[in-house]
This record gives structure tokens, sequence and C-alpha cells, in this order.
């Protein structure tokens, strides 16, 4: 096994991280691998903000479905899907006058292009993963950085063309630190050869078996099996109901009107 792939099977999500600052050569490096990750034709439609200002992360631990650990990483990486950038720079290129002039329709951004700058952004994220965990630096993803869109938008000054995909916590994994390498579902039920496959209600059962044991029948949630508690713990949770919201007030500006 070379160093790359050894690097991604030791990952894990990391949430406690050693009390030290990331070293600014190290985090030049992160950055620099994130920004070489490919994107779509290499127009890099997202932009990266790094935040290690106290306050601010102390206000992302709560706005981001209140977890404590976010305020104690060293540096955290929000990664923005971004089309403001190249509509400001199509607006300074007066393109908007060149296709009246050529015949050619001017269209606003749409859900499509959210969805590509999207695919940018957390690309880019994915890269600066794999970097910091080659140099020691744990981390983990925020999903919850996609709640809240009106005080994010406000926190760091965002404009309507740029919304925030994806968040990383990093740190220096702690000497203590025990990596648990968390099982994913069998191979078979992920990875279709040539056509999708709709799973029968067998093969969930076996795909879930290693889940079946954990979930005991009275908990919190009532729940009888593993749809039933995940069901109740993410898809129908609480923050997930203000994930819906805070997306569908985002998308309100993607509607390809012009601007
Ligand atoms: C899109 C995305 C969002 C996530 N959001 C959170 C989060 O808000 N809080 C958290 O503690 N972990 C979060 N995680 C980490 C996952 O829980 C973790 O990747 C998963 O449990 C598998 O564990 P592993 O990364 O250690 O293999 C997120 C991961 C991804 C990819």
């Amino acid at each position: 096994m070379n160093d790359v792939l050894k690097t991604i099977d030791k990952r894990v999500s990391l949430r406690k991280y050693k009390d030290t600052q990331i070293t600014d050569e190290h985090k030049e490096r992160i950055i620099k691998s994130a920004m070489r990750a490919p994107t779509a034709g290499n127009m890099m439609l997202y932009s990266i903000i790094t935040v290690e200002d106290d306050k601010k992360k102390e206000k992302l631990s709560k706005s981001c479905d209140n977890q404590p650990f976010i305020k104690n990483a060293p540096l955290i990486l929000i990664f923005l899907a971004d089309m403001q950038r190249w509509y400001d720079y199509y607006k300074s290129c007066d393109v908007e006058k060149y296709c009246k002039d050529n015949d050619l329709e001017f269209r606003g951004p749409e859900v499509s292009d959210l969805l590509l700058a999207s695919n940018d952004a957390i690309i880019a994220a994915q890269n600066a993963v794999i970097a910091a965990e080659s140099l020691d630096i744990g981390s983990c993803y925020i999903g919850d950085i996609m709640e809240n869109y009106e005080i994010h938008k406000e926190m760091f000054n965002l404009p309507d063309l740029v919304f925030p995909i994806s968040m990383l916590c990093l740190g220096y994994y702690p000497e203590d630190s025990k990596r648990i390498i968390k099982p994913r579902f069998n191979k078979k039920y992920i990875v279709y050869n040539e056509e999708y496959k709709r799973l029968t209600n067998d093969e969930f059962k076996d795909m879930f078996s290693h889940l079946e044991k954990v979930i005991p029948d009275k908990n919190k949630f009532n729940a009888k099996n593993p749809g039933q508690f995940i069901y109740a713990r993410k898809t129908g949770a609480e923050f997930s109901k203000e994930m819906v919201r805070s997306v569908n007030k985002a998308l309100e500006k993607w509607d390809g009107k012009k601007l």
C-alpha cells in the first residue's frame, strides 16, 4: 500500500483536537491542496473562508445544530459554492450587452449552477481533508452549515449567489487519540454493475443486520428497527427541518432570473 492509500484508510472524523494552533505552513499546504482539486471548466466555482476568531467559532458551534466541539477546532474552513464572483465578472465584462448584440441568451444563475458550484466546493474540501490527514491534522465535516442561512449570510458577509455548502473543523490529533474506524455498508449494496439496482426487503435486512444488534428495542425514539431509528435521528429530526427551510430560502436566488 502506498502512503496516499494508507492516509485514506486511516482517516476518521476527528472531534477532539490537540490544543495547538495549526502552523502557517500546514495551513497553506492544506489550502493549496484544496485549490489543486479538479474544478468544472477550471472556473473554481467556490470560495473558502478561514475562521480562527473565537467569537465566530462559538457562534458557529451554536448555529450549526449546537455542536460544542466546533468552537474547539483550531481552524475552521467554510467552503462556499460561489457564482457571485463569476456574475460580478460577467457584469464587469458587459456580458449582458454582448449577448444582446450577438443574439445570445443571457441567463441568471440556476439551481444547476448551484449544484455544479457545490461539486467544486466539496471536491476541494475533500482534497483539504486528505492533505490535512497526511500532516496528522484531523478533520470533521459539518453539514449543518447549510442551516440558518440568514445568520451565516450576515456573519460572513455572503452575497446572494454564494451558498455555504460545506464546513470543516481541523486540528492536530491529540496524543491519546484513538482512531475508531467506522464500518461501511457492504460493497454489493453500494456499487452496482452497469445499472442501478433497487434493493429488496431481504437485501435491506442483510444490509442493516450489523445495526439491528446495536439498536435496542426500547430507546428514546421507540424505534423497532434501524430504519425507524435513523429516520428519527436524521431525516426526520429538527436539524433536518431547519436545513430544509434554510436551503429553500437560499434557493430563492437561484431561479435563472436576470440579476
Ligand atoms: C456531508 C457531511 C456532513 C457531516 N456533518 C457532521 C456534523 O454536523 N457533525 C459531526 O459530528 N459529524 C459530521 N459528519 C461526519 C460523519 O458523521 C462521519 O463522516 C461518519 O459518521 C463516518 O465516520 P468517519 O468519518 O469517522 O468514517 C459529516 C460528514 C459529512 C460527509
